[in-house]
């Protein structure tokens, strides 16, 4: 276990710190199509342990072959944080959650059940039945490691006296952690630092174990709900980097972390992670998840740190601190935006890219600064959303890909139809097509269709300006579904239906690797952690 995990562990309630636990990789890539595949889980694994992340959930062991060696491998690769698996409340799910995560140099187990009347109903038992149940599993997992995390899975609509008397036997059979899930985002600021604050006061052992808040983001209070639990004397956060998560997310991790740095003074507790690591993680996790960060977005959306209005940029000049309360740099955010253009050699390519959270080997710098000079040639300025747009680029091609993109022609306008004159490099050998459809892209991908016949629903078709002006880039996404396989794509070029037609191909090129590889994501979808057996 970790100094922060263990020796705080009996005492943390008392002091200022505040465990941060990110699951990213279990509650947030468990949202429909927000799948990843192996190699990022590692890397955003390997990124959350870099950034002092105190405890990382990696994934739902028993789920999937996918999910237990994602798991397996995030346990051994770990350097600092404590690697948790998810477990329902059975001695199998504990047991092969064991078997992945008894690799790490601090291994945690977290259990769940179900206890407000609704989930109560899934499995069938009746509350003492339930309360055997928690027993036997804590138990069990604490037979296994000494480090047990249990929840209440739907805690905040569960009876007063029934989550009182759950949380004392979870804790009287060794659970080292009380996690409170607030699971459908139903709870509010008073309740949640209310209810932290009586489960503390009133449960037999309740301030020998660290309490922690799982927030949901339902109505948009699922930050606020956790810094009040965290007021009432929760020491663990539970948290997802960009809010990923289901429905309308979890707790936005960078939400917590600045909210505790930059109003230290009415909330004075503090965390480990490193924030100006922030917006890189933040987008390679929407890189790899496809879904992209909303304009909007608190601490890591693109306007987060933008001042357009006069007013705003005049104060700005003069004073900083006139509108902004924390600096771009406390986020890991480039403070200056040195433009590069097509004279800008290597060396300023690879200083640029390492502000921008991104260091290379040799070999990812010279494919990389092909890529930067063939956009430069195409458009005068080449700003730092355009470089993060070709590094999120996920069409670089690999030799094992089956499917490429040799050439488009498209004719568009208002006399319909449009067509597309596409040839793909199909497992070696050129193919070429002319297919029409309802505008340029729909054409598009009508021939892709006609040179790879394939039956998948295109579950998301999305197109941003990476920056202003007609010059500029576009990045699309798309997300394809086949049989419960979930495969995404994102391209980024100054034309919009090239892009489009490149994004479309590497997510069929994934879709045909997942095909290939027994479908895990398919077993994901048959476990899931909802249904408790
Ligand atoms: O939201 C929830 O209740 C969960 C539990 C499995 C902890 O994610
Ligand atoms: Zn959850």
């Amino acid at each position: 276990m970790t100094d922060t995990d263990t020796r705080r562990a009996p005492t943390i309630a008392g002091t200022d710190r505040v465990l941060i636990f990110d699951t990213t990789l279990r509650d947030g890539e468990q949202s429909p199509g927000a799948t990843m595949t192996h190699e990022e889980k590692l890397e955003i694994a390997q990124l959350l342990d870099e950034m002092g992340v105190d405890i990382i959930e990696a994934g739902f062991p028993i789920a999937s072959e996918g999910d237990f060696n994602a798991v397996s491998e995030i346990a051994k690769l770990a350097r600092s944080a404590t690697i948790c698996g998810l477990a329902r409340a059975n001695p199998k799910d504990i047991d092969r959650c064991w078997e992945a995560v008894k690799h790490a140099r601090s291994p945690r187990i977290h259990t769940f059940i179900g206890t407000s009347p609704l989930h109560r109903a899934i499995p069938n038992l009746t509350m003492d039945e339930m309360a055997d149940r928690i027993h036997e599993t804590v138990t069990h997992a604490r037979n296994l490691c000494d480090n047990v995390q249990w929840s209440p899975m739907d805690a905040t609509r569960t009876e007063w006296d029934y989550l009182k008397r759950t949380v004392e036997i979870a804790i009287k059979a060794g659970a080292t952690t009380i996690n409170i899930p607030d699971t459908v985002g139903y709870t509010a600021p008073v309740e949640s630092a209310d209810l932290i604050a009586r489960l503390i006061a009133e449960v037999p052992g309740g301030d020998e174990v660290i309490f922690a808040t799982h927030c949901h983001n339902d109505l948009g209070m699922a930050t606020a709900n956790s810094l009040a639990a965290v007021a009432g004397g929760a020491r663990q956060v539970e948290c997802t980097i960009n809010g990923l998560g289901e429905r309308a997310g979890n707790t936005a991790l960078e939400e917590i972390v600045m909210a505790l740095k930059v109003r230290h003074d009415i909330m004075p507790w503090s965390t480990g992670v490193d924030t100006t690591k922030i917006m890189n993680i933040s987008r390679r996790v929407a890189a790899v998840s496809g879904f992209s960060v909303q304009h909007n977005k608190a601490i890591v959306g693109k306007n987060a740190f933008a001042h357009e209005s006069g007013i705003h940029q005049d104060g700005m000049l003069k004073n900083a601190e006139t509108f902004e309360i924390m600096r771009p740099e406390d986020v890991g955010l480039a403070a200056t935006n040195i433009v590069l253009g097509k004279h800008s050699g290597r060396a300023a390519l690879r200083a640029k890219l390492k502000d921008l959270g991104y260091e290379l080997a040799d070999n990812q710098l010279n494919d990389m600064f092909v890529r930067f000079k063939a956009l430069a040639d195409r458009k005068k300025e080449v700003f730092d959303d355009d470089l993060v747009a070709l590094m999120r680029d996920t069409t670089v091609e690999t030799p094992d890909d089956r499917i490429q993109v040799k050439f488009l022609r498209v004719i568009c306008g208002t006399e319909a139809p449009q067509s597309a004159d596409l040839t793909l490099t199909i497992d070696g050998v050129d193919q070429q097509v002319t297919a029409t459809g309802d505008g340029p892209v729909d054409a598009t991908f009508a021939a892709i269709k006609q040179l790879f016949p394939h039956d998948v629903d295109l579950q998301l078709y999305q197109v941003h300006a990476v920056t202003e002006g007609t010059d500029a880039q576009a990045t699309v996404s798309v997300r394809l579904e086949e049989d419960g396989r979930i495969a995404t794509g994102q391209a980024a070029d100054t034309d919009t239906v090239v892009a489009s037609c490149k994004a479309y191909v590497t997510a069929l090129n994934r879709l045909l690797v997942r095909r290939e590889r027994t479908a895990p994501d398919a077993d994901v979808k048959a476990v899931s952690y909802k249904d408790v057996g």
